[in-house]
């Protein structure tokens, strides 16, 4: 008998004081082969580790008698009014966590008052995301190439037509991190792809094999390509150096996604928040600049704004709250990293993200 996969159908508030409680929880409700799919980093998981602990590479000062209260952490990014530096980054098949999928992530995203950019591989449409989210929504599409240029030309449209206001290149995935948690658990997608159904269906595939029906080739061409197709800021996502910064740039993106996919790509290489500082100073000022991986503190948001981000992504801890509480667990994931930020704002004697931008944190030379 095949096995039918059955996500939460969770939804209302969840009861947590942190990321780390979710993590565990959503153990409980999210099946064996998609929590580990979702949980997992690559290899022995040195990246995946180091991208939390790099975090105390760098201390934040606190400072006292500044005049500060009710630290404030919206902005203004797109054209839009945020609520706070906190987007949600791009995550495959959000219906491995809750029935609801991108419809409830989307939801939540929007309530909350931020970007929610979509993946590929989601396992709803981008009109069903659309209308999630509401018309106003700022929402991004992260673009997985198919090696077609018809079908991309296709999927961008569908991209353009449901109102995404940038497109994401995922550059650091053209084949699969060492998944080994996944090839363990036997693990295959159990849900389709609709978004990208032209050019693969998704049910049954590993994650190799999905990675093998898109585009692997990827060059700075494919940046122009799509900003042309598009005509929609093109952010790279991926870049860790300075050539990789230069390469982009040259390109044509207007913008800069520093990851590294969350240590699920290539384990040993380092953490995404010490690469941070290396391509904000070869920017320079050039391009926004988005930052995830390992983001689990207001604290980490706050570092990474004061060593040259302007957004702070967030991927498992959503999809954790998405597991646990459907819509409602995916709001209170971003309130619970809000809230934190203004504590940390408060505490550092910042009042406004552009004060945090002028922050200087302290090297730690006692790691
Ligand atoms: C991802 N990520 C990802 N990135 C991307 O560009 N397209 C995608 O479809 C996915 N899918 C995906 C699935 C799952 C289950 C995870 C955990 C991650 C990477 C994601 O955008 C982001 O870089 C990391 O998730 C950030 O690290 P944290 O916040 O999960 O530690
Ligand atoms: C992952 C792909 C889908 O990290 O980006 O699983």
């Amino acid at each position: 008998m095949e096995k039918i996969y059955q996500a939460s159908t969770a939804e209302g508030a969840i009861d947590f004081i942190n990321m780390r409680d979710l993590e565990i929880a959503a153990e409980e409700v999210i099946p064996k082969g998609g929590y580990g799919y979702i949980s997992s980093g690559a290899g022995d998981i040195f990246t995946y580790q180091e991208n939390e602990r790099a975090f105390n590479h760098k201390l934040i000062i606190p400072h006292v008698l500044k005049d500060i209260e009710l630290p404030d952490t919206t902005l203004s990014f797109g054209g839009n009014t945020l609520s706070a530096p906190i987007i949600m980054a791009p995550v495959a098949a959000h219906g491995l966590a809750n029935v609801a999928a991108e419809q409830a992530s989307a939801k939540g995203v929007s309530r909350f008052g931020t970007i929610y950019t979509a993946s590929s591989y989601a396992s709803c449409t981008l009109e069903e995301i659309r209308a999630a989210g509401g018309q106003e929504a700022p929402q991004w599409f992260q673009f997985y190439m198919s090696k077609d240029d018809g079908i991309n030309k296709d999927i961008l449209a569908m991209a353009k037509r449901n109102g995404a206001k940038a497109i994401v290149l995922t550059a650091d995935a053209t084949v699969g991190g060492n998944r080994e948690t996944d090839r363990r658990n036997g693990f295959t997608f159990p849900l389709a792809m609709p978004i990208v159904q032209a050019y693969q269906s998704g049910i049954g595939q590993t994650m190799d094999a999905v990675y093998g029906s898109s585009k692997q080739k990827l060059s700075p061409q494919d940046v122009a390509f799509i900003a042309k197709e598009s005509d929609l800021p093109v952010y790279v996502k991926g870049v860790q150096s300075e050539e990789d910064v230069e390469r982009a740039l040259g390109a044509g993106a207007q913008g800069i996604w520093v990851s590294n996919h969350g240590g699920r790509q290539l384990d040993g290489g380092p953490a995404s928040f010490d690469s941070l500082q290396i391509v904000a100073e070869a920017v320079a000022g050039r391009a926004p600049i988005v930052f995830d991986s390992g983001v689990r503190r207001g604290q980490h948001v706050f570092k990474a704004i004061a060593c040259g981000a302007d957004l702070v992504a967030i991927g498992r801890p959503v999809i954790y709250g998405l597991a646990l509480g459907g819509a409602t667990g995916v709001q209170q994931v971003f309130d619970f990293f809000k809230k934190e930020l203004e504590m940390v704002m408060q505490l550092a004697g910042t009042q406004t993200v552009a004060d945090i931008k002028k922050a200087v944190l302290r090297d730690n030379r006692y790691l």
